[in-house]
């Protein structure tokens, strides 16, 4: 058995140590402050090799917290607090606790009541929870029912950002709730069967959302992050989702693989159509670093008041938002199709049939441009942290139990527009093993 699965405690220790230092020095070298446990702590950075030590980083504790513990401990430890951390998260953002305390102040128990319009009860023992996780901190912590509350770097990071907010909202509470019935799913349609089936009736989403109070009855996320709620609320997880998209794409810095991905400049008067565009976030960038291009969004149409919402003055005759299904004819004549993040949603039936569906308006030599995560399958460098890795199975999994659908390697996304239509030729694939992203250019060379 290799020596790397018995690392002794003071080693592990002191690994903990030489990378903690050399993230300092890397801080240190970026003229950055290094983040702190206080509420006025800078943001977190999440690009370059600030990021890369930091997972390292996150290995080695990880490793350091199970070896320390004990294996049945660590297990333990895990299970018990796992759901009811989650569960207090979710409740503290739900309810906009984040809000309800000053940033450079204290609350009580009650001004959060207040503010929250729950049970003083509720409050105190949610709170009670969350500041052994460091969101928020008790001044005086040894009389937690009556100290003030205070903000910690965590939760006043929340308070701060609304992507932040919707990251939490969209990864725990929209997709928690199917992720946890996925043994289920799984018995009822996948077991002894040789693959897991690819039908989008048969997701773990679809048997959470198959009735009832809570979840309701809804066949896909799209169709419930659209239509949940009611009068003024209506499609507010929508809107919610819009937001962490654009907090992704903000904080991986994806709008510069866009930026990148063509030589957008050379295009001349183009026309781009952003399929599945969300509230335009990458069209604005887009269009402000290119003012030859005209920009069209097509999304649902929840996201439309988030288009309108944001879209930057100087962009409005350049910029604009067609509610479109992407699964029907595509209405718009252009240059480009972009396609970002769209496709890993969905099984190959209804990949292949969103690309069809955009025949009747291809010219010859229409290009559509794919920007997507590539999957794990065999392509993971092993010389990457565990937790890089992890990032993409965490996704792996939750396409699973909302899609039956898989992170795709990259020879499967050739093979998309391959049985799409063979006209598609696809002229360049770049992907790129650190970020997890892939960009294919395909053209159309049909008549
Ligand atoms: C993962 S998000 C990607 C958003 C954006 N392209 C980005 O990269 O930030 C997928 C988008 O597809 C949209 N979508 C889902 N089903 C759709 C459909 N049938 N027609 C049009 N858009 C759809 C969603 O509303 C959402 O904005």
């Amino acid at each position: 058995m290799s020596d790397k699965l018995r690392p002794s405690l003071s080693t592990l220790g002191a690994k903990v140590k030489e990378l903690s230092e050399q993230l300092e020095q890397l801080y240190k070298d970026a003229k950055a402050p290094v983040p702190t446990l206080a509420a006025d702590s800078p943001a977190s950075t999440f690009t370059g090799e600030i990021f890369v030590v930091k997972q390292k980083l996150a290995d080695a504790m990880n490793d350091l917290n199970i070896i320390s513990q004990g294996p049945n401990e660590s297990v333990f430890n895990y299970c018990h607090n796992v759901i009811p951390d989650v569960a207090a998260l979710n409740i503290i953002n739900h309810f906009d606790f984040w809000s309800a305390v000053p940033l450079e102040g204290t609350a009580t128990v009650g001004d959060v009541a207040k503010k929250t319009q729950l049970p003083e009860e509720v409050v105190q023992r949610v709170i009670e929870h969350v500041t052994t996780l460091r969101y928020f901190a008790y001044t005086n912590p040894s009389i937690p029912k009556t100290s003030k509350i205070q903000h910690t770097s965590r939760s006043a990071a929340l308070a701060k950002s609304f992507g932040l907010r919707a990251l939490v909202t969209s990864t725990i509470q929209d997709c928690g709730p199917p992720m946890l019935v996925m043994p289920e799913a799984l018995e009822k349609y996948s077991l002894g069967q040789q693959s897991l089936t690819r039908d989008v009736d048969k997701t773990a989403f679809a048997l959470a959302h198959s009735g009832g109070e809570v979840f309701g009855k809804y066949g896909t996320v799209w169709d419930y992050l659209e239509h949940d709620g009611n009068g003024e609320k209506k499609g507010w997880r929508q809107r919610n989702f819009n937001g962490w998209m654009q907090y992704i794409k903000e904080i991986f810095g994806t709008d510069a693989v866009l930026l990148e991905a063509v030589d957008w400049k050379t295009a001349g008067e183009a026309t781009v159509v952003d399929v599945g565009g969300s509230g335009g976030h990458d069209a604005f960038g887009l269009a402000e670093a290119f003012p030859n291009l005209k920009v069209i969004v097509e999304d649902l149409a929840e996201s439309k008041p988030v288009f309108e919402t944001n879209i930057p003055k100087g962009l409005t005759s350049r910029v604009s938002f067609q509610q479109h299904n992407f699964f029907e004819p595509q209405p718009i004549q252009a240059d480009f199709y972009l396609f970002k993040f769209i496709f890993h949603d969905w099984p190959d039936k209804e990949s292949i049939a969103i690309l069809q569906a955009l025949r009747p308006a291809l010219k010859p030599g229409a290009k559509v441009i794919f920007v997507d995560y590539v999957g794990k399958q065999g392509e993971f460098d092993a010389s990457l942290p565990r937790s890089i890795h992890q990032f993409g199975t965490s996704t792996d999994l939750r396409m699973m139990a909302l899609f039956n659908h898989e992170e795709r390697p990259t020879d499967a996304w050739r093979d998309i527009f391959r049985r799409a239509d063979e006209r598609f030729e696809v002229a360049s694939v770049k992907a790129n093993p650190l970020t997890y992203i892939v960009v294919i250019e395909a053209v159309w060379r049909g008549e």
